[in-house]
């Protein structure tokens, strides 16, 4: 080794040493908010906040009901949040978006051959209707796209029902987002998707659905997997099957509306922000208190808990109820394309919309030294047992942020029972569980205010 070699050499030693230094210094740093660790979850889980998520998300989804983009009861659930945590103390203000307003119409389906039979759809967001007295054709049932293409020349003029397997949702919504298309280019007069849920109880359960650019629109609506099923096996049996289905679908000019936005002011970085989020609207069926009034409610719940410790962080806290997620992550777009001219002031952006059952742990993307610290922020959750951190921060409304790189987390709970619900008239609050809502509130509550306020942002 030469003399610059050696020097370098120890220049790198000790940058290292530095390093690790450092890292001493925040596993100090954040292990001296275990105190008020302790308060937070001792408020929200045991003390005077015990159940107040799970009540505020009961009169919100018991007063509103569903909120799909576009409706008056978005309109409705906007004022009452804005309305209420202005109550609450929080600096509350709304931001303008405009958002797609699909309306459902009547709509049904029924089996006419090999038997009469009463088919329970719902329609997807974006369908277009049948003409009035509906569209009466032949099905064509497959099990997958590529059965779809051996059977190509079987298409035309069909109605073809897609009876695919559930594999995951990531995976299976494929046929709900691309059926209608695929279909379309071979001729189909109309498709119906089996419902993406693990389970059913005859139940239908809707979504987004995208047509492609220069492809015919045809009307598109989710059955149930019961149902489904039952076609396949006629068809196993070479049986024909006719189906009439009317709908009554029609998209209307883009609607006003508004992302929510509550927060507490950083008292050193006020311009710095840690945002937690949920969505406010849903579909135009159940209450949507899972999906995702579980998520809005915690992430106005973590506030408050904080305001009610008489805490206030270095940075800004700012809670974010979007609009629109449902139709694409509307509302989160634009306040990224909005908000990103201060992007590195953006220290952690969080998400709740994989639903508010009993916590797990933080999902989280970042740098691998964004990673460490956040390894020792969840030791804090130690009183709950959940000091998990798991890779992959997700969520559709907060995805521009991370992928721009800016660190991300969303909460993971115990969901194997999330896609039963999902879309459905199953998602009210008897899915809801006061505990588990108090969980969820304390980890998402320790964790933004503990971010919020050390010394230094999350490094990129
Ligand atoms: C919270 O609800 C449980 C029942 O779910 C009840 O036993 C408890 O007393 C409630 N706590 C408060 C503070 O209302
Ligand atoms: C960007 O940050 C500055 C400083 O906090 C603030 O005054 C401004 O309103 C922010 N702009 C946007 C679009 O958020
Ligand atoms: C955490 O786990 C301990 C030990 O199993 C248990 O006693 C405690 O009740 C748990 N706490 C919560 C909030 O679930
Ligand atoms: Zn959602």
């Amino acid at each position: 080794m030469d003399g610059e070699g050696r020097l370098a050499f120890l220049l790198l030693l000790f940058m290292f040493s530095l390093l690790s230094r450092v890292s001493d210094n925040t596993v100090a740093e954040v292990a001296a908010y275990a105190d008020v660790a302790k308060r937070i979850i001792e408020l929200a889980v045991f003390g005077a906040a015990q159940n107040r998520s799970y009540k505020r998300l009961a009169d919100f989804a018991d007063t509103i009901g569903s909120r799909v983009s576009g409706s008056p009861n978005l309109d409705m659930a906007i004022k009452y949040m804005f309305s209420v945590m202005k109550q609450d103390g929080l600096d509350v203000h709304l931001e303008p978006v405009k958002i797609p307003h699909w309306v459902r119409g009547t709509e049904s389906a029924e089996m006419i051959e090999p038997r009469v039979k009463n088919l329970a759809v719902l329609g997807l967001g974006s369908s277009v209707g049948t003409p009035p007295e509906g569209i009466e054709a032949e099905v064509l049932v497959v099990q997958s796209f590529e059965e779809l293409k051996c059977r190509a020349s079987e298409a035309t003029g069909k109605i073809v029902v897609f009876n695919q397997p559930f594999i995951s949702y990531g995976e299976t919504v494929a046929y709900r987002a691309y059926g209608a298309s695929e279909a379309a280019k071979l001729g189909a007069v109309a498709t119906l998707i089996r419902s993406v849920t693990p389970y059913s109880i005859n139940s239908p359960h809707t979504g987004w659905q995208d047509y492609q650019d220069g492809v015919k629109r045809i009307p598109t609506a989710c059955i149930t997997v019961e149902d489904a099923e039952l076609m396949w096996r006629f068809s196993q049996r070479k049986q024909k099957i006719v189906v009439r289905l009317k709908m009554g679908a029609k998209t209307l000019p883009d609607a006003d509306s508004f992302n929510t936005v509550a927060e507490i002011r950083g008292w050193q970085h006020p311009e710095q922000v840690v945002l937690l989020s949920g969505h406010l609207d849903s579909w135009d069926v159940g209450q949507g208190a899972m999906d995702d009034g579980g998520g809005a409610m915690i992430s106005w719940e973590a506030l408050s808990l904080i305001k009610d410790l008489g805490l206030r962080p270095r940075r800004t806290l700012r809670t974010v109820l979007w609009t629109a997620e449902e139709q694409g992550g509307v509302g989160a777009q634009q306040y990224f394309n909005l908000h990103k001219v201060n992007m590195s002031n953006f220290d952690l952006v969080m998400e709740s919309d994989l639903g508010t059952f009993s916590p797990v742990g933080l999902r989280f993307t970042g740098s691998d030294a964004a990673q460490k610290v956040m390894e020792e922020v969840v030791k804090l959750l130690a009183p709950i047992n959940t000091t998990k951190l798991e890779l992959n921060g997700e969520g559709t409304d907060i995805s521009p942020w991370m992928q721009a790189g800016v660190p991300g987390a969303s909460l993971h709970v115990a969901d194997s029972r999330y896609f039963w619900f999902h879309h459905s008239e199953g998602d009210t609050m008897t899915v809801q569980n006061p505990r588990d809502m108090d969980l969820c509130s304390a980890l998402w509550a320790v964790v933004a205010y503990v971010v919020a306020d050390l010394q230094d942002m999350l490094p990129r």
